[in-house]
């Protein structure tokens, strides 16, 4: 069964956002109305994850259309401010092409380019319900399985990737349990995924990430399942940050380490996870942890958004055309030109 919320829906011409820097203590909606108040609620994180960012554009393309009153030059403006939001997320510019192919190609079609920003949505929907039913293939009974950020209908426009997969394998009865990591330092682990996971009624704990190598080492976690921001023609690829450095702890202790994303979120045209633009984020991310100084005053600061698991370091990349594995760019390539994988 799909969730009671919905973390994006367009209504009455404006864009309805669950407002998931407020979770899991208020569940707040704020209102789109225009382009580039789409631009801010992407770039402020209101919406976040890679196809609920790409969703929320598509629609933000609509906006920008229907504000431009066919002033071409205001319209590309629009989309570029929305396009360039943040920038490591594929899904976003792939979106904001996308509908404004469309409204090239119908001469601006305010109907037509509404419909194809529908579509997208509707489409990511659909396909992250392809992807639970392709992605269970990998869990068994009883798993106990760990994932990092939050890939959950919050993040997508709706079901969610990797959490689709492990919402799908508790449904079907697997009885399975999940640690979560509380993802540092903006807790999309802790404050989204954990209340998610409450939700859904999967047994659940969260860790701090700091722990997720024990309980590797242990030999308490079967694999590994988390999201992408973007997946490269070689298999790299970039997620929350944090995610590379399971990789290479679940790589040292042989546990299954699985990637889940729609083919939206593969960008062919770039050849490896090196070219992958990183999003750094405001110092005070780290240093003010709920706005509470938890550091000297104006201590330097590393706050990368993401970073890039080398595909060595990955069993399969769980998509709705199939599970990618090993040559990854072969098999990418093979998705590229329309081919089954297997
Ligand atoms: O900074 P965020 O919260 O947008 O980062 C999100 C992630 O890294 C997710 O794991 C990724 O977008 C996949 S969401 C289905």
């Amino acid at each position: 069964m799909d969730e009671d919320f919905k973390a994006i829906e367009f209504k009455d011409g404006k864009l309805i956002l669950i407002d998931q820097r407020m979770l899991p203590n208020k569940l707040v909606y704020t209102d789109c109305r225009t382009a580039e108040e789409v631009a801010t609620a992407i770039k402020t994180m209101i919406v976040r994850g890679a196809p609920a960012i790409g969703g929320a554009a598509a629609y933000g393309v609509y906006l920008a259309l229907v504000e431009a009153e066919g002033n071409q030059k205001l319209f590309q403006a629009l989309c570029s401010t929305i396009r360039s939001a943040r920038p490591t997320a594929v899904n976003l510019m792939w979106a904001v092409d996308r509908v404004m192919k469309t409204a090239e190609e119908t001469g601006f079609n305010r109907e037509a380019v509404f419909e194809e920003a529908d579509r997208i949505f509707k489409e990511d929907i659909s396909m992250n319900h392809r992807l639970s039913e392709i992605g269970v293939q990998v869990i068994r009974k009883g798993d106990t399985i760990l994932t990092h950020c939050n890939a959950g209908a919050l993040a997508t426009c709706g079901w969610g990737t990797a959490l689709g997969v492990i919402k799908e394998a508790h449904r079907r009865g697997y009885g399975i349990h999940v640690y979560a990591d509380e993802t540092r330092p903006l807790l999309q682990g802790a404050r989204l995924t954990a209340w998610e996971l409450k939700k859904a009624g999967i047994p659940s704990t969260l860790i701090p990430d700091s722990a997720a190598a024990t309980l590797i080492r242990d030999g308490r976690i079967d694999c590994i399942i988390l999201g992408a921001d973007r997946i490269t023609a070689n298999g790299d690829v970039a997620n929350k940050v944090g995610t590379f450095m399971l990789s290479i702890i679940a790589k040292e202790y042989g546990v299954p380490f699985y990637s889940v994303a729609p083919t939206s979120t593969i960008d062919f045209t770039m050849k490896d996870g090196k070219d992958i633009p990183i999003e750094m984020r405001d110092p005070d991310e780290v240093r003010r942890p709920g706005g509470v100084l938890m550091a000297p005053k104006g201590i330097d600061v590393y706050n990368p958004s993401f970073d890039v698991t080398p595909h060595q370091n990955i069993t399969g990349i769980i998509t709705e055309k199939g599970i990618i594995y090993p040559p990854f760019d072969k098999n990418i390539e093979r998705i590229r030109n329309g081919e089954p994988l297997h």
